[in-house]
Formats: structure tokens, C-alpha cells, sequence
């Protein structure tokens, strides 16, 4: 531990010297009262830190405490169902101890430290473990085992094992050289956990949103960027992943939109029921929240707090989807910690490191085989919101994010504006997953997942070129079969890419349901095509009916899918008959 005196406060951030023994990124607690801080810039002896906390009264002349110690995270359980600030400090012990806000150099632990957890022993006595191994389990949740695992870089033989009732900080074991085994671990959140091996993509996280699963997929292990104005629809798509994604646990990142959104989420959350088993969404969530009380740069750590715990469920063999809520509120923090160190300025006052702290964050996105044995796999999926000034998607942020995401769900705010949600802009957005996701899509469905994509991509193009042709010279200019094109193409926009997420039923869709709603707007497409070109008229085609039925479809619970399927197979058998 090394001390040093403040000699200059400028808002969160703060001066001290002499700091000599210190390293980049490490803790330090600064005034009297512990302020949290982080060293992010070393000149000579002088640090400059980045305060996380309220800075009111800080003065120059006031000691510095470098810990020794990066910024690090308690992993462990209690962290499913938690709810964090950007520094790990869990917020409902915080607001227990010291009222609604948090006093500025509160510390509490993020795991309770009272506590008990039933601990089952796994691993067998003698053996020789290394980072990563599994010591035995713990019910962390209702049916959720906790693997609690050797922390990476540690190894020896195994002299002490126990099952038992501990909590987080007591030994479950030792290693024969004296080392504690517990049921938690630390980790510096900026520093990403090993693995045994990164895995490529090879199955998609369904999100139940038809445009998402069909056309522009999630992969396990990928990340997505979704840009979008204000008002496009951005946190409802992050909530309704968080609830209706599949997979093991979701890490909210909240970086506070707008002023009472974080509120919002903490209100919310708390209420969501999983529609998968009527368990609490909360169960299997971690929710990060930057609080309005906590300055700006604290942004910065939240989403590498989000990524780390991420990592520690993927390292136990889950499948975990992180959503950032959003991004450019992170890449503001950075803005803003550049501007104060008088960095020379980037594009639009960004820093010029913005690209390469995003790409180095969209890296801990990925499958991979955990480190030790027995052996597991799991992943991190990343979904982040990008908002735009004024929508504008050539500015830095969405820029950089697009340079490394392999994905872009583009929101348009005029979808928004004629309430077509969720406003999926199709030409725009993109996915680098199709190919690797198609296979697990065409079992899941039972049909060719590929085919029906492209088919479906084609049908929508087509479409916006006759509405530019319609546009120019008039809906005279169209014959029938593009009429017919255009009606098709409006019940795809409106029932297959479009969905309600307060829809109980609609919210979320199944995998062979998109499929086959998919599959039976190529097919109608077809029937009302082929009418046409043996000489029936448009009028005289039963398109009403259609779409009467395919809406049916679409509002139909799952056991009710087959049998409108079926409905819709009928109103297309019914276009080929008409003359
Ligand atoms: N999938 C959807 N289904 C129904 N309404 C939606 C959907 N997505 C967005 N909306 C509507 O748009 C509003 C704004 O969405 P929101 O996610 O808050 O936008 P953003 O986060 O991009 O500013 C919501 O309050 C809701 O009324
Ligand atoms: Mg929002």
C-alpha cells in the first residue's frame, strides 16, 4: 500500500503524487472518506485518477491510498438475482446501510458476506488441480448449480475438501502449499478470464423475434450492435431478450438513457416472470445499473463489470447473453475522461482509442471450452445499443461498433413513427451468423432454413423496388403479379417481421413458428403468382382470406399452431383454384 496527497481535483478526476510503486488501473481510495478511484495516467510521479464517485469537497492536500490491487470483481454465488452498480457494490445492501443513496466511499461486499451456502465437494482429495477445475457445486438458484471452480493461475495438490454450509469468504479446502480454496474468487473486471480454447459459432441464441431469427440471427458466442435513434425501440428489444432469449443467465448493463430509465429497470426487472417456467426472470439475471448519483466515468467500469461476471457463468459451462443498454453512454464516459486529461482529440471529441477499446470489449464476446475439467463449454453473447445523435449512423460510435460487431439490427425511426415494431430496418442490418446458425435453425423447424431466408430477402426487395417504381409513375404502372407482390410483401412487413412485444402471445415466437409462418408467405407468394400467370386477376384472388388466416397464425398459442397453419395451407390451396 503506497500513500500519496491529492495536488489537484478537476470534477471526478483528481491528481496525486508522489506515486512511484503504483500501476495503471490500479484501486485507490482517496479523502477521508475512501472515495473509489482508479489510476488511469502515470507522468513522472504524478497519477491522475478517475474517481467513481461524487467528488464534492474533495480537496488538494487530501491523502491517496494506491490498494496495491487492479479494480476487481467478487465472483461468486449470490451474484444471480443481484443488482450492482458500475463497481460492483450490490445496491439494495447499500441502500439498507446508508439510506436511499449511496454514501460517497461506501464499501460494501458485492456477495453477502452472512450468507451460508450448502457446498457439495466434487473434486477428490489428493488430486492435483489447476484454474478452472470444478470443486463441487452449490444451488445457487431454484434448480441453477453454481460450479465453483479453482481460480485460473492457481494449482497444486488438493489437501482439503469439505462439503458444508459456508459463505463466500469462509475455506471450503486448502491446497497442500496452504492456499484457501473459497466459494468465491476475484477478478479485475479489464482483464478477460483465460479458456481452454475459443470454439467458433455453431448454434444461435433464439431471441423469439422473428426479423432476428430469420433473417439477421444471434450466434451463441457473437455480438450484435443495434443503432437506432431515440424512441426506435432499442430497450424493449434489450428487455425482451433479457426475458425471452434462451439462455442461462442474462447480465443487464443499464448506462442510463434517460433519467428515470434506470429506475425503470430496477422496478421492472424484479417483476418479469420467465414464460419458459414461471420463475422470475431475476433468478437467472445479474442486473448492472449506474445510478444517477455516480458520476459519469463510472460508466466505464459497469460494462467491463457486466463482461467479467459474464465470463465467470460462461467458465461454469453456461450460455450467457450480456445486453448494454446502452454503448454510446459508455463511449461518453470515455469522451469525457479524454477531454478532462486533454488528450488530443478524435472524431467528435471521441478518443482516438475509442475504436480499440470497443473492438477489445466486443472480444469477450465468444464460445469457447472452459479452462479445467471436467470438461464444459459455454459462451458470451453480447447485444449492445448504440444511440445515434439525431439517428445519424456514420458518427463514431456506430462506426467503430459496426468495424468490430458481427451484426448491425439497424432500428428506422420512420418504422417507429407508422408504429412498426420492431422497426428492423432489413436493408440495412446484418448478420455474419447465417451460415453458421442455418443448420441448427433448419432442424429446429424442420425445413430449409436457408432457403426460406433468401426467398423471403428476395420477396422484400422486390418489393421496394416496385413501391420506388409505384412511386414514380404511379400504382397504374404495376401490373397484377407485382400487385400481388407488393400485398404479399405488406402481410411479411406487418405479421412476420412485425411483433408486439406486449403481445402475450406474440412476445416471443417460437423457432417452428417462424419457420412455418416464413415458409407460408413464400408459398402464398407462389399460389398467387402462379394464379396470375394462368389469368386470374388480382381481384378475383381470395388475398383477404389470406391474410385473415395468416393473422390467425400469427395470434395463435402453440397449440393452436398446427391447426392454423393448416388454415393458411387452405387460403393458399384456394389461390391456385381461382380463375
Ligand atoms: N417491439 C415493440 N412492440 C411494441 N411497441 C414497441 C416495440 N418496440 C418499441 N415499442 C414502442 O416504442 C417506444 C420506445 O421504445 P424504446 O425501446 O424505449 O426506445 P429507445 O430505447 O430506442 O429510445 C416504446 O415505449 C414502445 O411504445
Ligand atoms: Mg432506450
Amino acid at each position: 500500500m503506497t500513500t500519496a496527497t491529492v495536488t489537484r481535483v478537476t470534477g471526478t478526476l483528481a491528481e496525486a503524487r508522489p506515486l512511484r510503486e503504483a500501476g495503471l488501473y490500479e484501486l485507490v481510495r482517496v479523502g477521508a472518506r475512501g472515495l473509489l478511484g482508479e489510476i488511469i495516467r502515470f507522468k513522472d510521479e504524478i497519477a491522475t485518477l478517475q474517481i467513481y464517485e461524487d467528488t464534492t469537497g474533495l480537496a488538494v492536500g487530501a491523502p491517496v491510498i494506491a490498494t496495491g490491487a487492479p479494480l476487481t470483481v467478487t465472483l461468486g454465488p449470490g451474484l444471480l438475482g443481484a443488482m450492482l452498480d458500475g463497481v460492483g457494490r450490490p445496491l439494495a445492501r447499500l441502500a439498507a446501510a446508508s439510506g436511499d443513496f449511496i454514501a460517497p466511499g461506501a464499501s460494501a461486499p458485492t456477495l453477502d458476506p452472512a450468507r451460508r451456502w450448502a457446498f457439495t465437494a466434487t473434486a477428490a482429495l489428493g488430486a492435483a488441480v489447476r484454474g478452472g477445475d470444478v470443486l463441487g457445486t452449490v444451488e445457487e438458484q431454484p434448480g441453477f448449480v453454481h460450479r465453483v471452480l479453482v481460480p485460473p493461475g492457481v494449482e497444486g495438490a488438493l489437501a482439503a475438501l469439505a462439503s458444508g454450509d459456508y459463505t463466500v469468504d469462509e475455506p471450503i479446502g486448502r491446497l497442500a502449499d496452504g492456499t484457501a480454496l473459497t466459494l468465491a474468487q476475484r477478478w479485475p473486471l479489464r482483464r478477460p478470464r483465460p479458456v481452454a480454447e475459443r470454439l467458433p459459432a455453431d448454434r444461435p441464441v433464439v431471441t423469439g423475434q422473428r426479423v432476428f431469427d430469420l433473417l439477421f440471427p444471434l450466434a451463441e458466442g457473437g455480438a450484435v450492435a443495434v443503432p437506432g435513434g431515440f424512441g426506435t425501440g432499442k430497450t424493449v428489444i434489450e428487455h425482451g431478450l433479457a426475458r425471452h432469449a434462451d439462455a442461462d443467465v442474462v447480465v443487464f448493463v443499464g448506462c442510463g438513457e434517460r433519467g428515470n430509465e434506470i429506475a425503470e429497470v430496477v422496478q421492472e426487472f424484479p417483476r418479469l416472470i420467465d414464460p419458459k417456467n414461471g420463475r422470475p426472470v431475476m433468478e437467472r439475471t445479474v442486473l448492472v445499473v449506474n445510478t444517477s448519483n455516480m458520476p459519469v466515468v463510472a460508466r466505464e467500469a459497469s460494462v467491463y463489470l457486466g463482461v467479467t461476471i459474464a465470463e465467470y457463468y460462461r467458465d461454469q459451462g453456461y450460455r450467457v447473453a450480456v445486453m448494454v443498454d446502452s454503448l454510446s453512454r459508455w463511449a461518453e464516459a470515455l469522451r469525457d475522461i479524454a477531454a478532462r486529461l486533454q488528450e488530443m482529440p478524435g472524431e467528435e471529441g471521441y478518443p482516438t482509442h475509442l475504436a480499440s477499446r470497443l473492438g477489445q470489449l466486443y472480444e469477450r464476446a465468444g464460445r469457447a471450452t472452459a479452462a479445467g475439467a471436467p470438461t464444459r463449454t459455454g459462451a458470451v453473447s453480447l447485444v449492445c445499443a448504440v444511440s445515434p445523435p439525431g439517428g445519424d449512423f456514420s458518427e463514431p460510435v456506430t462506426q467503430a461498433s459496426l468495424r468490430v460487431a458481427g451484426g448491425m439490427w439497424a432500428l428506422d425511426a420512420s418504422l417507429a413513427r407508422k408504429r412498426q415494431f420492431p422497426a428492423v430496418d432489413w436493408a440495412l442490418s446484418y448478420s455474419l451468423y447465417t451460415d453458421a446458425t442455418a443448420a441448427w435453425f433448419a432442424d429446429a423447424a424442420g425445413l430449409d432454413w436457408a432457403a426460406v431466408r433468401t426467398r423471403v430477402l428476395a420477396l422484400l426487395q422486390r418489393d421496394a423496388e416496385l413501391r420506388e417504381i409505384a412511386g414514380l409513375l404511379g400504382h397504374e404502372a404495376l401490373q397484377d403479379r407485382d400487385r400481388v407482390v407488393i400485398d404479399v410483401a405488406r402481410m411479411l412487413h406487418e405479421h412476420l417481421l412485425g411483433q408486439s412485444a406486449y403481445d402475450p402471445i406474440d412476445a416471443a415466437c417460437p423457432v417452428a413458428k417462424t419457420g412455418r409462418m416464413a415458409a407460408l408467405a413464400v408459398a402464398a407468394l407462389d399460389a398467387a403468382l402462379a394464379a396470375v400467370e394462368r389469368g386470374a386477376t388480382i381481384d378475383e384472388l381470395e388475398l383477404p382470406a389470406l391474410r385473415r388466416a395468416y393473422v390467425a397464425l400469427r395470434a395463435a398459442p402453440p397449440d393452436a399452431i398446427a391447426a392454423r397453419a393448416a388454415d393458411v395451407e387452405r387460403a393458399i390451396a384456394a389461390l391456385e383454384v381461382r380463375r
